[in-house]
């Protein structure tokens, strides 16, 4: 495990990101079920004020800390080179579910160098559930280790998948999800979708599909699933990274048996 550089304030870096998403958590849970502004970003896709909020606490706590280190954060115009050290942020993610009232919603924070995821956190305010893994060091849900489910047949799996905001990507999830509803035990749309990796990795969902997603949707849950002894690759199988879009995460036998069957053939090079 590499080492990282410590906070302007002597912390580690896990210790500033868990800092970070617990108080974006009360800043969202404060503004949770009351009027808020919403605006349209694109069909389906909306931004809130506490997306905002909980956003602009992050990047500013988070470059205090970490003045050096590069920020992709989703609602902010931040940086997308990433060149050595830098922090992936998804401030709120299932904003729709935030919006219409519906307590499944999470914070993401990641940081990667290079290629390399190096740490993430996930945290569920409502629950005050706390998902953080470095690399090498195993998954964690609050103070108890975690590892993906042992599951190793579809009939019996619970699937979990979210349609994402790409209209042709959406649709080809739906003819998956048709395709799946008589194989597998039943499906949930999550409408968080790194909550649906954060609980691959604890063993809640046993399989977790999506076909557009962002780096700050999946970087911080790609660590905590490979922490917890999973697979997260591609369509094609292959293994993904944090700028992947198309993501099957789940053990290594039931996503052996899912790829057989819905997987992607790689197209030449
Ligand atoms: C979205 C959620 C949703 C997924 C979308 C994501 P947001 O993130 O994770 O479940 O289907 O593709 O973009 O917009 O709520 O941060
Ligand atoms: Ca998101
Ligand atoms: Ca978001």
């Amino acid at each position: 495990m590499t080492n990282l550089p410590s906070a302007n304030s002597g912390k580690s870096a896990l210790e500033i990101a868990i800092t970070a998403v617990e108080e974006a958590g009360r800043i969202l849970l404060a503004h949770f079920g009351s009027k808020i502004q919403v605006k349209h970003k694109s069909k389906g896709n909306l931004v809130t004020d506490a997306d905002i909020l909980s956003e602009k606490f992050i990047l500013e706590f988070l470059q205090d800390e970490y003045p050096d280190f590069d920020i992709l954060s989703e609602e902010s115009n931040s940086s997308t080179s990433l060149s050595g050290f830098a922090w992936i942020v998804d401030p709120l993610d299932g904003t729709n579910n935030y919006t219409f009232g519906i307590p499944f919603f999470c914070i993401n924070i990641a940081l990667v160098k290079d290629r390399d995821i190096l740490l993430g956190v996930t945290y569920d305010p409502v629950r005050k559930e706390l998902f953080h893994a470095e690399i090498g060091r195993g998954a964690y849900l609050n103070e108890s280790q975690i590892q993906v489910s042992k599951e190793s047949s579809l009939q019996s799996s619970l699937v979990g998948l979210d349609l994402g905001y790409s209209q042709e990507r959406g649709e080809e999830m739906l003819q998956v999800a048709n395709r799946l509803w008589g194989q597998v035990h039943c499906l949930r749309a999550m409408g968080s979708s790194s909550l649906g990796l954060a609980y691959v990795a604890c063993g809640r969902v046993n399989l977790y599909l999506h076909r557009y997603l962002f780096p700050w949707d999946i970087a911080s849950g790609l660590l905590l699933i490979r922490e917890a002894g999973g697979e997260v690759t591609d369509w094609q199988g292959r293994p993904a990274n944090f700028r992947d879009t198309e993501i099957i995460a789940s053990n290594s036998q039931l996503h052996r048996e899912f790829l057989a069957q819905f997987g992607q053939k790689q197209k030449p090079e």
